[in-house]
């Protein structure tokens, strides 16, 4: 018989975890609050956009092996369920549990040794604390790996899984569930909630200490000369340091990594073992986000009312539709807030989104942001920027300006096209100094 199992929360975790399932074999009840994305996923739509995940939840609906349904319909039968709903940060900082714990309570019953697989990113002692308050459920910490624009892939091919559980026989039946990656070669860990929970902070604190790392560096680079992108190149050939996560920009954003340091240096405080290099890298990030505008309009050298810039890019990083915590939208709201003429325009996105200024026009492709701008800026690292037509985009601006926090665009096209780049961690080039 079809083992059945339950996911509750259609975001990235959850659908990418549904899809995970139902490719091993479950039947699988996706359980999701928000009504409308209920029947968007049962009219075939997806609210997200992640390569391979529509072709998924296609083979799931035509196998019959995969429904959406709110809390009020949802059956309570299966005794797996996997909880993928966010943890949100309060304005302390620290993680907001109210939508894990009131998943919780719902498979809470007097009888029901439902196993509760924690996917939702939690603090330290989250488990422990779920185990002591209900009794009569079975946790198993395993925290998830995947990254936004690859999640399905990262899904289906994970570095490592994580468990923790103090509960063996319950372990022992999460563990069989990734049976298919073991085979695959793919290491497990079994360990203690506690330790599955701190691998998930200590992995998102160290990544995003890397970049906070190297955006630093790319500023040392910019003050004698140097180029941040050869200085990458040269230390991550030391196998010790490794090359990714050594890219500058213009500070890590997205749903993860800013509110995750931020609830690991709170938790971290309230232990009374601070970590003093995370909070010192989130504190960098924060500044170097808050400092993009600025840098604009002093290249622009106009006063900020008089100002128009062109903006590429919106979302926290190519590949997602995402703009939470994105350092373009930072970029984009400060110059709108301080008077300045804006025009926007990201491949992924269509209408005027949520949480972008009014005043911000978004405009339908590259050459119209550029349409009488004193400086366009790179913003987000869409393949499609690091191939564009400089001499036309310069042929409609105004002014001369190129900023590219993303290091992505063609140097000698850019100034060929009689333009200024301004570039991360690099000096600038200008048309009489190719640079
Ligand atoms: C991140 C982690 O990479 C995943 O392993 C983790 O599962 C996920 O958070 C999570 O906790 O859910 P994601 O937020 O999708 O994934 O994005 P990343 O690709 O890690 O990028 C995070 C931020 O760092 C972005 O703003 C990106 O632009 C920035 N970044 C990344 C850089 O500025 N430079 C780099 O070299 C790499």
């Amino acid at each position: 018989m079809t083992q059945q199992c339950s996911v509750v929360g259609a975001g990235y975790v959850g659908l990418s975890t549904a899809a995970m399932l139902v490719e091993f074999g479950f039947d699988v009840q996706l359980i999701e609050i928000d009504e409308e994305r209920v029947d968007l996923l049962n009219s075939g739509r997806l609210p997200i956009r992640e390569p391979g995940l529509a072709d998924a939840f296609a083979r799931g609906r035509a196998q019959d092996r995969l429904r959406c349904v709110p809390p009020s319909r949802a059956s309570l039968e299966p005794t797996l369920a996997f909880a993928c709903v966010g943890t949100p940060m309060w304005h302390t900082g620290d993680a907001d549990l109210s939508q894990l714990e009131s998943v919780v309570d719902m498979f809470h019953t007097n009888t029901s040794r439902t196993i509760m697989v924690i996917k939702s990113t939690v603090p330290p002692s989250t488990n422990r604390m779920l185990s002591d308050r209900y009794p009569s459920l079975r946790f198993v910490s395993n925290p998830e790996f995947l990254r936004q624009g690859s999640a399905v892939r990262d899904t289906l091919n994970p570095d490592r899984v994580i468990l923790g559980s103090n509960d063996a026989e319950a372990m022992a039946t999460v563990r069989k569930i990734y049976q298919p990656l073991a085979d695959q070669g793919i290491p497990i860990i079994e360990t203690s909630p506690e330790s599955a929970e701190l691998i998930k902070y200590s992995a998102n604190a160290l990544l995003g200490i890397k970049v906070a790392f190297i955006n630093e560096v790319a500023d040392l680079c910019e003050a004698v000369g140097a180029d941040v992108d050869d200085v990458a190149a040269g230390i991550g050939l030391d196998p010790r340091i490794g090359n990714q996560f050594l890219k500058a920009g213009p500070g890590f954003g997205g749903s993860c990594f800013p509110k995750d340091t931020a609830a690991l240096v709170s938790s971290a405080k309230r232990l009374g073992s601070p970590v003093t290099i995370v909070d010192a890298a989130a504190r960098a990030n924060i500044r170097r986000r808050a400092s993009l505008a600025h840098r604009v309009v002093n290249l622009v050298g106009r006063q900020y009312s008089d100002a128009t810039v062109g903006v590429l890019g919106l979302t926290f990083k190519a590949g997602t539709d995402d703009l939470r915590e994105s350092p373009a939208v930072d970029l984009t709201n400060e110059l709108a807030d301080h008077g300045v003429t804006v025009t926007a325009f990201d491949p992924a996105v269509e209408t005027h989104p949520e949480g972008v200024d009014s005043r911000v026009r978004v405009a339908p492709d590259e050459l119209s942001v550029a349409m009488g701008a004193d400086a366009v800026v790179v913003a987000t690292e869409w393949g499609q920027f690091s191939d564009l037509d400089w001499t036309k985009i310069a042929e409609s601006m105004r002014g001369r300006i190129v900023v590219d926090y993303r290091n992505i665009v063609d140097r000698d096209k850019v100034v060929a096209a009689g333009l200024e780049l301004h570039q991360v961690g690099k000096p600038p080039a200008t048309p009489s100094d190719p640079g």
